[in-house]
């Protein structure tokens, strides 16, 4: 090859080395020209064959080819190493991607804060089964079989004779039966009735039952827990009232009502107009029921409640209307952090 073929060689290999796009394609071009099998050493063992007058001429042009060719290899590895280190690993200044991440039910929110209030007051968490036997639904809670409230209009009766319970009340059996007292628990859970939905009624719908069984347990204390538990969730100023009433389980009863959050017991809509919305039963169980599951009523005395935690939530929210919780409509459910 003389100097003129070698310097039209040296410009391609050049125009290759920039072209290189990756640190291996400039290895291949090093590896074409320079390498030890490459294009340079076939000039530099042909420079003998040329004519004399040829050859220095050759000879620098072939050095020339091993010069240049060496520093744009050079200089584009360089090029190259510094594009890749210089990019970061992701691009900081790209909005993230959204990912939904959810968020507590309402309904959620009121059990996991009557966990937190009356676990802080030594209660603990029981549970019992949607499907519930006649007798710890009913009989066992001193309730008879001419009670209304079993008439299949009002209860859904299953083909086995058991029912899907209407109360959280028989969590209270449940738990009295497989231990002696003191007892003292809460028990968040599902109940049904054969109810139409409406505003303020649901076919399913949410209790905390509460009980506390031990020697010199009194209403007093009943009514100072139940008012404790109102102040932490709706704040020092709402007003507790207990109205005397009738559960076959409790002698005496009364029903619990919290003066409504929403309007400062004015009257809303919320409370239908009444300043007061209903939040449950409560009462000092009845010695029949201790009879039942084998405790000694002249031993012990006890307090119960069972509470509407659909109700809680649409006083703590002032939320009107009951389906809204059941809608899934996530408008509604993205406000509760
Ligand atoms: N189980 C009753 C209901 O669903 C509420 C209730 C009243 C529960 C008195 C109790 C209680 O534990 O002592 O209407």
């Amino acid at each position: 090859m003389n100097a003129g073929e070698i310097a039209k060689l040296t410009d391609e290999a050049l125009a290759a080395a920039r072209a290189a796009g990756s640190v291996a394609d400039l290895e291949s071009v090093r590896i074409k020209y320079l390498g030890r099998k490459g294009l340079l050493p076939g000039i530099m063992k042909g420079l003998k064959d040329l004519e004399p007058s040829e050859r220095s001429a050759a000879g620098r042009a072939a050095n020339e080819l091993k010069k240049s060719l060496g520093a744009v290899l050079a200089e584009r590895k360089a090029g190259l190493a510094g594009e890749g280190a210089a990019k970061p690993a992701f691009d900081c200044t790209l909005p993230g991607t959204w990912r939904p991440t959810g968020s507590m039910h309402p309904i959620s929110l009121v059990i996991a804060e009557a966990v937190r209030i009356f676990g802080s007051l030594g209660f603990t968490v029981a549970e019992g089964p949607d499907v519930e036997t006649k007798y710890r639904n009913f009989e066992a809670l001193n309730t008879a079989d001419h009670h209304p409230s079993l008439d299949p209009r009002d209860t859904f009766w299953l083909e086995t004779g058991e029912c899907l319970r209407t109360q959280t009340s028989p969590v209270q059996i449940r738990v009295m039966e497989s231990r002696p007292p003191p007892v003292r628990i809460i028990t968040p859970g599902r109940c049904y009735r054969r109810d139409t939905t409406d505003a303020t009624h649901s076919a399913n719908f949410y209790q905390i039952e509460g009980l506390y069984v031990d020697k010199c347990v009194s209403l007093a204390d009943l009514k100072g827990i139940l008012t404790y538990y109102a102040r932490q969730v709706l704040g020092p100023g709402v007003g507790v009232r207990f109205r005397p009433h009738y559960f076959p389980f409790t002698e005496p009863s009364v029903e619990v009502d919290f003066s409504c959050h929403v309007c400062g017991g004015k009257g809303c809509r919320v409370c239908k107009h009444n300043g007061w919305i209903e939040i449950g039963g409560a009462g000092m169980v009845d010695p029949r029921v201790f009879d039942k599951v084998g405790y000694d009523s002249m031993k012990v005395t006890g307090y119960a409640w069972g509470m509407g935690i659909e109700r809680i939530a649409m006083v703590k929210y002032g939320i009107e209307d009951l389906r809204t919780f059941y809608e899934n409509d996530l408008r509604f459910l993205e406000q509760f952090v």
